[in-house]
């Protein structure tokens, strides 16, 4: 890796590739280039110090720079150890932008990146985070527990935890206060997925949440768009490119149908996949029956299975036991936020053959053999690129509002969950109908007015759910 200046990264050489992938997609991220527009004489984000976990892909240095157009100074890495595209990371580092991530960075590592996007060159604390899966604030805050004196930092249960309290204890002998001076400057937190989301309600259940906090997954443009129609894209996207396999004819198994489990079922759906559903919510599983998918249960499905991908957002959904009962040279796959959907750890005195990066043959006694993705990890980031761009320019655009919302009017907010309001939820949509060549039909006053909206929008009433 290139440690210099601020910034880590695999090789500086690859600047020039990701610069010109990230002008391809800004002519994709229409939502991000009209808030460039809107905003970039104003620069509301001036004064502000944002950490940004996000996984480091070209879409997300499109967001970089709209941050810094808009007057914010950044440092940023990735949410996860297998999602940078080193090319992008290059380009950032490039403009002298502090970014911290490597495709195949160890967990370690990991842990010291999210360290380091808070500890910034002039002492300073950061007064923002932009997180997506929750570990930023979450280090943060373990931290600032641990400083006033909790126990928060004994008894890690598995060799993760072990690496993020070795983290947190390195800083605190370094830089004493270092955490609770982070914690006191945020005004606010704006948090980009559903297991992160998660993290942040149970937070402010338990009184623990000590700044607003924006979810955006839940903005209508972030959830029903990017976690439906970007899996819908990336997940098959990166089963081919681990693989190589053909899918019209197979048998795929998808463990979840909420929004992620919607756009995956589709995806193999349109791969020509025979696809069945496994769920533990009724609604969603009427859903997915009445959609056309056969609802089983994973150990019903698992001897059949030439696919199985978790979408859950849950943790030991395959579990070794089910492991067992699958056929050889089932591919085994997680599209969720954090690892722990799939039993690996389980696998670890297993013999594994690495195929290549992020593709493991996973050799059972019994001679069967499973093909592992991205060792469990999020495999549409891991085993591709993630989502194309048009789609993280909803979610980014909303990120980028949800920033400026809480840094100029934090005060406005308490120590809660909020989310963007609806308005601004159909500004986003409004701004990537144009790429589409899609046309509006206005509504008269009279029609407004029979319907109880107004011409203007917001056009559902708050419980309506898409
Ligand atoms: P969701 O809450 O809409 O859907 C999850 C579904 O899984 C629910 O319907 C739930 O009933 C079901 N479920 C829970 N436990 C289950 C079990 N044991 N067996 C079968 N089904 C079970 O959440 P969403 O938005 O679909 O997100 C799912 C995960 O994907 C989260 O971790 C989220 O952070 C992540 N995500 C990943 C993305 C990616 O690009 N890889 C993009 C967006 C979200």
């Amino acid at each position: 890796f290139v440690i210099e200046n601020d910034f880590v990264i695999r090789d500086p050489e690859l600047a020039s590739w990701g610069r010109k992938e990230m002008d391809i997609a800004e002519t994709e991220m229409p939502g991000l280039m009209a808030c460039r527009e809107e905003f970039g004489t104003d620069k509301p984000l001036t004064g502000a110090r944002i950490t940004g976990s996000l996984h480091m892909t070209i879409q997300t240095a499109v967001l970089i720079e709209t941050l810094q157009e808009l007057g914010a100074k950044v440092r940023w890495a990735s949410c996860n150890i297998f999602s940078t595209q080193d090319h992008a990371a290059a380009a950032i580092a490039a403009t002298g932008t502090p970014v911290f991530a490597v495709k195949g960075e160890s967990l370690t590592e990991y842990w010291d990146y999210t360290d380091r996007i808070f500890n910034w060159t002039d002492g300073e604390p950061s007064n923002m985070i932009l997180d997506d899966g929750g570990d930023a604030t979450m280090y943060i805050l373990t931290g600032a527990r641990a400083e006033a004196g909790e126990d928060v930092l004994s008894n890690p249960t598995n060799e993760e935890e072990e690496i993020f309290v070795a983290q947190i204890k390195k800083r605190m002998a370094a830089t004493p206060g270092f955490f609770t001076r982070q914690r006191d400057a945020i005004k606010g937190v704006t948090e980009e997925t559903t297991t992160g989301v998660n993290r942040l309600y149970q937070l402010q259940k338990k009184g623990l949440l000590p700044f607003p906090a924006i979810n955006v997954n839940d903005s209508v443009t972030k959830s029903k768009f990017d976690n439906k129609y970007g899996c819908k894209e990336s997940l098959v996207d990166g089963i081919r490119r681990a693989t190589d396999v053909m899918m019209a004819g197979k048998v795929a198994v998808v463990c979840g149908y909420g929004d992620v489990g919607k756009g995956s079922a589709a995806s193999l759906l349109g791969a020509g996949a025979r696809v069945k559903v496994t769920e533990v919510d009724p609604i969603c599983a009427l859903q997915a029956a009445m959609d056309g998918f056969e609802v089983v249960t994973l150990e019903d499905a698992a001897p059949t299975a030439d696919i199985i991908i978790t979408t859950t957002g849950n943790k030991d959904v395959v579990t070794l036991d089910t492991m067992r009962l699958m056929k050889d040279m089932v591919i085994l796959g997680n599209i969720g936020h954090f690892d722990n959907e799939i039993e690996v750890l389980s696998l670890r005195n297993m013999k594994w053959t690495n195929i290549k990066p992020q593709v493991d043959m996973i050799h059972f006694p019994d001679g069967k053999r499973i093909l592992l993705l991205s060792e469990g990890r999020l495999l549409n980031l891991g085993n591709a690129t993630g989502h194309p761009s048009f789609v993280m320019s909803a979610s980014f655009t909303n990120q980028t509002l949800a920033q400026i919302e809480l840094f100029t009017k934090g005060e406005k907010y308490g120590k809660e969950v909020y989310v963007l309001p609806k308005h601004l939820d159909e500004k986003v949509a409004r701004l990537h109908l144009a790429k589409l060549g899609a046309k509006l039909t206005v509504l008269s006053d009279e029609q407004a007015d029979y319907i109880g909206v107004s011409p203007q929008g917001p056009f559902k009433a708050e419980q309506y759910r898409y």
